[in-house]
Formats: C-alpha cells, structure tokens, sequence
C-alpha cells in the first residue's frame, strides 16, 4: 500500500516565501532586453559594484516598510471612517485605541525608517557613481507605494507641486497611474479623521465653546500685545508689527472655529475642544490619536527632510536620476506638503491650562459605569 502524501507543512523559508525574497536583488538586464519584454522574467546582469547590493537592499527594504505602512493607516481610516451602507455616526470606544496603536506602529517604522537612510550613507559617493548612470532613468520619484501613501494620508492633488510644468505621476505606467487616479476618489486617512472630529458632540457639553475659546483667546492676545509694548528692546516700527501680529492671531482664531466651512469648523472646534480637556477620561483616547497623528505628520516630513540630506551627501546639487532638479526638488516637498496642516495651525491658538473655559459640567467627561 502507498503511503499518502503527506500534507505540506510551513517551514521558516516557505512561510516567508524567502527563495522568491532573496532572488530579487539582482537587476534585470536592460542591455540584453528588447522592446516589449517583461523586466520581471528578464535575464538578470550581475552587480555592476560591490555597493550596487546595498542600493538595492536598502530600497527594497523601505517598500516593504511603505507596505506596511499602507496596510496600518488603511485600517486606522477605515476604523475612523463612514464606509457605504455601513456608515456609522459614531466611533466605539475600542476603535479608538485601536486606531491610537495603529499610528503609534506606523510612528515606529518612521523611526526605523530614518536610520536607515545611514545605511545608504555608508556607501561613499564616489562609488555609487560607478553604477548611477545605469539606473537612469529610473528614481524613487517613481515609488508607486509612495504615493500610495501619500494619498491614503490625504496629500491632496492641490497641494502637490508640478514636476517641471507635468503631473507628478507622469513618469509612471499607466497601470500605476490608473491605480493613482483610482485612489484619489477614496476616503483619505485626512478626511476620515476631520469627519471624525466634526461629529464630536461639543454641544452636549459645552454649546458655547467655541465664542467662549475665542474671547479666551482674545484676552490672551490683549496681553501678548501689552507685553510687546512696553517691550524696550524694540524699535517702534518691530513693536508695532508685534502688536498687529497679536492682534491678526486673534482674529485668524475667529476664522479657524467659526469663520469657514461647517463641518472643518466643527473639526477645528473639536480639536481645540479634545486638546483642553485632555486630561479628562473621555478624551484621553480622542487626545492620544490626535497626537499620534501630528506625530506621523513630522515623521513624513522629516523623512523627507533626512532624505533630502543623505542626497546632498551623495550627489551634491546635481539633477536627478528622475530629471528633477534633485535636491532643491526635495526641499521644496519636504517644507511645503503638510497633510494635516490645518491640525497643526490649532497650536497657535492653544492656551495654557488655566485660560482655558472652564466646562460647565466635567463630570460629562468623566468614567461611566453601565
Ligand atoms: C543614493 C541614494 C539615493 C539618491 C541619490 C536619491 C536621490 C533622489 C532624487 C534626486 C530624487 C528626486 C527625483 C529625481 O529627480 O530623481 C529622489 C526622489 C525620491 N526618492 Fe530618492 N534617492 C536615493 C535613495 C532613496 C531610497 C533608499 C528611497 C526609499 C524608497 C528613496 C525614495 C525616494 C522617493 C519616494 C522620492 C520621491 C520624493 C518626492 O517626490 O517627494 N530614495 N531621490
């Protein structure tokens, strides 16, 4: 009698596909590729440096943290957001901490993220130009997951820059700009989080926050003007260009809650709202999300910015391998894109504890037992 095959078990290499991993650091051949040949089943060359190994690990390593990023903040918005017929008006309890620690992860690989950028400096300038011009005229411009992640956080079409008067996707293949244009009709991370924030029920607590905030405000600003005017390390004409600063803060703070959009309004209110009271037991989750989430708003920017670094390290200022004018391209996307902007504008408006209204009634806010 034959025995019965026996039924396939995980081992370490299969379970993580390690044979299909670790066979892709070799770089398709393009010398030896006709038109229309697939890259993918391409004979490969051998590295053209010792560091070209590095390159490409290093790459690599970041689209699979991108990928895991993707599939965080993807739950995070879907935790947060209306979806369809399931909409739902409010958030329960456990989402929130749930989405707390989803960001906190993505926080985490950011950090990890920016270490590695050291790795790729180990690689002395000169050698990499050994294999650069092979690359060309590929770039990390063309990261589809890049912009993945950008758009599922909420970079919007508006805020991004031209690359050289043409759409920042243009270099990329029409299947991936398909994917794009597809993802930019979705729910961003951005826009989940200020629906979010503008159902927070601030009028069940306290109906006139947002006047109450503002004359708060107001009176801070009367003091911050007083202060710079008896201010004697000042000309007249920089005292009073202090006195007008305090007093636009005060009336951009008036705009910020009630002088706009409704339902941005609403979310700017419920982020003044959340930041104030933080202390108290209903808001300490809402609290911690939000700060995780400006958290993940530095940590995009100053990847950005540390990429920005390691590239002038490497190439100094010249064009890229992508044809963008390289580094002053980075430095323009690293201090202009800001997803959650309007969030961050709030901390000009925050008051020290005791300006803050005090709630009519706190234990609102407190712990509820069934
Ligand atoms: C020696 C290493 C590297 C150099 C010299 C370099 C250089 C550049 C340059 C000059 C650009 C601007 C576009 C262009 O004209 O090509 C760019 C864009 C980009 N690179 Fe790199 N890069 C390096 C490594 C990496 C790595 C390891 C990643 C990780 C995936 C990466 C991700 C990106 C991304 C996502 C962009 C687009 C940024 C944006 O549009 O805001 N780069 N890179």
């Amino acid at each position: 009698m034959s025995a019965e095959p026996t039924k396939p078990v995980p081992s370490y290499s299969t379970y993580l596909q390690l044979q299909r991993l670790l066979s892709a650091q070799l770089p398709p051949d393009y010398a030896q590729m006709t038109p229309g040949t697939d890259a993918a089943t391409a004979p490969v060359r051998s590295l053209a440096h010792h560091d070209e190994m590095l390159f490409i690990i290093v790459h690599q390593a970041y689209e699979l943290w991108f990928s895991l990023v993707t599939h965080e903040l993807s739950r995070v918005r879907d935790l947060l957001g209306r979806r369809g017929a399931a909409a739902r008006d409010t958030v329960s309890e456990d989402d929130i901490p749930r989405a707390v620690n989803g960001v906190r992860r993505v926080n985490e690989i950011f950090q990890v993220l920016m270490q590695q950028w050291r790795i790729m400096e180990t690689m002395n300038p000169a050698s990499f130009l050994e294999f650069r011009d092979l690359i060309t005229p590929a770039s990390g411009f063309q990261s589809l997951q890049f912009r993945q992640l950008e758009i599922l956080a909420g970079l919007s079409g508006n805020l991004r820059m031209d690359f050289e008067g043409r759409p920042y996707a243009s270099n990329l293949e029409g299947w991936e700009r398909k994917r794009l244009s597809a993802m930019e009709g979705e729910l961003t991370l951005k826009a989940a989080l200020m629906d979010w924030l503008s159902r927070t029920p601030i009028e069940k607590v306290f109906p006139q926050f947002a006047e109450k905030y503002c004359e708060a405000f107001a009176g801070y600003c009367n003091e911050q003007a007083a202060l710079q005017q008896n201010n004697p390390n000042l000309s007249d004409a920089q005292r009073q260009r202090a006195i007008d600063a305090a007093r636009e803060q005060a009336a951009s703070m008036h705009t910020y809650v009630l002088g706009g959009d409704a339902s941005r309004n609403r979310a700017h209110q419920a982020f003044l709202f959340i930041a104030s009271y933080r202390h108290l037991p209903l808001l300490r989750w809402p609290s911690a999300l939000l700060d995780t989430i400006i958290e993940f708003e530095q940590g995009f920017r100053l990847f950005r910015f540390r990429h920005a670094r390691m590239v002038e390290r490497m190439i100094g200022a010249r064009t890229g391998t992508g044809g963008s004018p390289g580094v002053a391209y980075l430095d323009n996307t690293s201090s202009q894109y800001k997803i959650f902007g309007d969030l961050l504008e709030a901390r000009n408006f925050t008051l020290a504890t005791q300006r803050v209204p005090k709630l009519p009634d706190e234990s609102l806010l407190g712990f509820r037992f069934a």
